[in-house]
């Protein structure tokens, strides 16, 4: 019998895994520069944590959650985002009883959505996101959208576009949304099944129908940057007003909606514009979410955050041609000849392990010329050789792949030596 991994699911093997070692590297060092600590939590909670944290009328919620009942009945869910989970964790914790505020944190892990997998849309991906909890200041904003596209830029890509919005505070949405319901309303028996409860449920949403994009109603349809109070309004100019001073470019989107029930006031996406990056260009997205941390029962506390999926950004650095610098080459291989010689070559690649030093050698029974193939297969820096005549004078003959440099070398020094040598390399 034939088993293969789940539909949207895929193994990173070794030669893949070391470009998602450096990307996460190179995320964590970014975070740990703007102060941003790093938080890891459960890969499933409680069901009614996404009902209520993401929102019930979202696709995540109604189509695309893996649910389940654990033995004891209770209703588990894998986590399909991060930020309901970190946002339950802060409150649990008490951490908003710090008294460094705002928490900064950071996370990197497995999400899991049922959702019709294609390139770029898996049922499990890997998100990068980040969540600044304790501060309502517009200058948080333009923090997080700035870590957002310096990860990128640093990374290498170029062709970045940031897409903004306002969604306002509730009451600027709530005018919006009547002004959204009077406008489609004539029109709902011509959208799609989706459309038509969403007009009920959620009207902002519609704005965001795939199936519906063309329906001359949609080019019409009420901004909700026409409905922003003077609070939001002003909160959205000081979002810009620092974006600005930091030189980040943006444009914006009145149409652009998250699919998360709990943004209000900024809302972004982050797309590649590489040529070749294939039909879904979003990299990345966030927002503020001002009140989900009283949704999920801590005291009032304004959050903002975005999440990348590690997989977008590796096809977006292979579509601009990113090369990582990624080091593949052995340091060492070990090529001894004899029984005797393999005794004593155990110890000493025992010892250069200890010291720091990668080494290997062969386990196949092959016979010199075999292990020197090997040693140039895995792109051996050094070969260190053990024959018999080595034995007798007790020395190792190391030769240098790069330059093509021989020497023999005491055995005791052995160690001293290639430590010496890797410094140079
Ligand atoms: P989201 O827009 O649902 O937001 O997802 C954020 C990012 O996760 C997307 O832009 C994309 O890079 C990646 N992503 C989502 N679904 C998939 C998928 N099926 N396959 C591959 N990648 C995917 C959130 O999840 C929010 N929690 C972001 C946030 C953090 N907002 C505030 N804080």
């Amino acid at each position: 019998m034939n088993i293969n991994g789940p539909r949207g699911t895929q193994d990173i093997l070794p030669g893949a895994v070391e470009q998602w070692q450096y990307v996460e590297h190179v995320l964590a060092d970014i975070c740990r520069r703007y102060n941003y600590k790093e938080i890891r939590t459960p890969i499933f909670e409680h069901t009614e944590l996404f009902q209520r944290g993401v929102g019930d009328s979202t696709d995540i919620v109604q189509k695309e959650m893996y649910t389940f009942e654990d033995r004891g009945g209770r209703s588990l869910t894998l986590r399909p985002e991060g930020t309901a989970a970190v946002v339950r964790s802060f409150v649990q914790n008490k951490v908003y009883g710090s008294p460094n505020q705002p928490t900064k944190l950071f996370y990197t892990g497995p999400m899991f959505r049922y959702e019709r997998p294609q390139q770029g849309r898996m049922r499990q991906f890997v998100q990068f996101g980040i969540e600044a909890l304790g501060s309502a200041d517009p200058a948080v904003d333009a923090e997080v959208l700035g870590l957002a596209m310096n990860s990128y830029q640093e990374l290498g890509l170029r062709s970045l576009k940031l897409v903004l919005n306002s969604l306002g505070d509730a009451e600027s949405r709530k005018s919006h949304r009547q002004a959204l319901i009077e406008h489609f309303t004539p029109y709902k028996g011509e959208l799609c099944e989706d459309c038509q409860s969403r007009l009920d449920q959620n009207p902002m949403r519609v704005l965001d129908c795939k199936k519906d994009r063309d329906h001359p109603a949609m080019a019409t349809a009420p901004s909700i940057l026409d409905h922003l109070n003077e609070f939001s309004q002003n909160y959205f100019n000081e979002v810009k007003a620092y974006l600005d001073e930091m030189g980040i470019d943006y444009v914006i989107d009145p149409n652009l909606v998250r699919g998360l029930d709990y943004y209000n006031h900024t809302a972004f996406e982050i797309m590649s514009e590489a040529e070749g990056f294939g039909a879904i260009t979003t990299l990345s997205g966030g927002g503020r979410y001002n009140g989900l941390v009283e949704e999920v029962g801590g005291p009032e506390t304004p959050g903002i955050g975005f999440a990348m999926s590690i997989e977008r950004l590796l096809m977006a650095l292979e579509a601009e041609g990113v090369e990582l610098p990624i080091e593949q080459n052995l340091d060492c291989y070990f090529v001894s000849m004899g029984e005797v010689a393999k005794k004593k070559a155990s110890g000493i690649v025992n010892e250069l392990r200890r010291s720091g030093i990668q080494v290997d050698q062969d386990y196949a029974g092959k016979k010199i010329k075999g292990q020197f193939k090997s040693a140039d297969r895995l792109g051996a820096k050094f070969v260190l050789v053990l024959g018999e005549n080595e034995l007798e004078n007790n020395q190792i003959n190391v030769k240098n792949m790069m330059t093509g440099d021989q020497t023999e070398v005491a055995l005791d020094q052995i160690v001293d030596y290639m430590k010496q040598e890797m410094k140079e390399a």
